[in-house]
């Protein structure tokens, strides 16, 4: 695909398509980092003279105008990350979109309204394409983290106008090749998070293709009662016991060595300072559960860090929300920070609940990569094609 170093704006008309669907909390914005990412693109586009049509979904209003969806206060809020004034157009195609973008001059940024406002985006309607492409003289799509939908202004757009990939977008899809494409060797996988059956795709793709896989986070649970091991009251799904078995039997006869942990943390309620102890996989007490992994897990996987030379990581090992049980998680992003610092590992992480954990382990900045998508970056890890990125190679 082209980047913007193929890309000549001065006086163009640039749709660039955003991923301004920020966390809000209570009417505030909780965490800006997507629109901070946003920066370098529109600072490059605006400076070299285009005129900068940013678009974007937010939220989920279903073809509706929803008013507590509107893209308005975000676009303010994207004014003040980029320091200098943003246009705001109510509607991203049609009449009121034609006329904000005919008023913008070269090097101007203008936010359109949320494109999920119309159900045409969802359905990549040819309509609601051509009322987007008509915007402007060429694409520039900087959406990663919306690049698993095939919608209008991700997907149906790159193919009416010329395509080209943000810096964002760009930095997100070196950094994934870098961690699986062509990644340097050993390469060590860290899988959390709840359940094995929205993961199987993953560890299914993780397990062909790394040297290590280490599974954390409640899903160990299901993999540890499948093996017979006591697990109390934990949450773990016992449908799921065959699946994990074979995942099992299948990264071995691949080669791929699967690291479950060693100890738990358990507790008998799932509360902040809920008391806990430590236990060993044969010895949770039937009316306790695992909240999170034990220190001999945590140094087993700092050895496989310490010989590894790539990390990818997604999902947490404990319940990092509620203290102690955020501890083996800190521990080990903060031993992969360390690592990557000293120059000896590269470390990729993303995905919904990984990206927090990583900023409460308070190594956001110190890892190679922390990538700003959930979905996507997922999708991407299971070796799923992104509609929006095969869309930026077809011309
Ligand atoms: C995300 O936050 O993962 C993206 O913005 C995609 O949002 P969606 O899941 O509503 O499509």
């Amino acid at each position: 695909f082209r980047t913007l170093d193929q890309l000549e704006p001065a006086g163009k008309r640039v749709l660039l398509r955003a991923d301004l669907n920020v966390p809000v909390r209570d009417g505030k914005i909780s965490d800006r980092t997507r629109l901070e990412r946003l920066v370098p693109t529109i600072r490059e586009l605006a400076d070299k003279g285009a005129k900068v049509i940013v678009c974007s979904h937010f939220e989920r209003p279903k073809g509706k105008r929803v008013p507590e969806m509107s893209l308005k206060p975000i676009a303010a809020a994207l004014g003040e990350v980029l320091g200098k004034p943003v246009a705001f157009a109510d509607d991203c195609v049609g009449p009121e979109a034609e006329a904000a973008v005919a008023a913008l001059k070269d090097g101007e940024v203008l936010v359109l309204e949320n494109t999920r406002y119309h159900a045409g985006e969802e359905k990549n309607d040819p309509a609601m394409v051509d009322g987007l492409a008509k915007l402007a003289d060429v694409f520039v799509n900087d959406a990663f983290s919306a690049a698993h939908r095939a919608h209008a202004s991700t997907e149906g757009v790159a193919h009416k106008l010329p395509a080209y990939a943000g810096r964002l977008m760009q930095a997100e899809l070196e950094a994934l090749d870098a961690a699986l494409g062509t990644p340097k060797r050993p390469v060590v996988a860290i899988v959390g998070g709840a359940k094995v059956s929205t993961k199987l795709d993953l560890l299914g793709n993780l397990s062909k293709k790394v040297d290590v896989l280490v599974i954390g986070g409640a899903m160990a649970n299901t993999f540890l009662a499948a093996q017979g091991k006591p697990v109390g009251k934990s949450l773990q799904e016992a449908e799921m016991h065959d699946t994990a078995r074979s995942i099992l039997e299948e990264a071995k006869s691949g080669g791929c060595e699967i690291v479950l942990p060693e100890d738990l943390v358990v507790a008998e309620t799932f509360a902040a300072n809920a008391p806990s102890k430590i236990v060993g996989i044969d010895d949770v007490p039937a009316d306790m559960m695992a909240l999170d992994v034990g220190p001999r897990t945590v140094a087993v996987v700092e050895s496989k860090l310490e010989n590894a030379s790539t990390l990818v990581w997604n999902g947490p090992f404990g319940a990092f929300e509620i203290t102690p049980f955020d501890k083996a998680t800190v521990e080990v992003a903060q031993a992969a920070a360390k690592l990557t610092e000293a120059g000896k590992l590269k470390s990729i992480g993303g995905g919904g609940d990984t990206v927090s954990a990583l900023r409460h382990a308070g190594v956001i900045d110190k890892l190679t990569y922390v990538s700003s998508a959930g979905g996507a970056f997922l999708e991407w890890l299971e070796g799923k094609t992104l509609p929006g990125v095969a869309a930026l190679s077809v011309h």
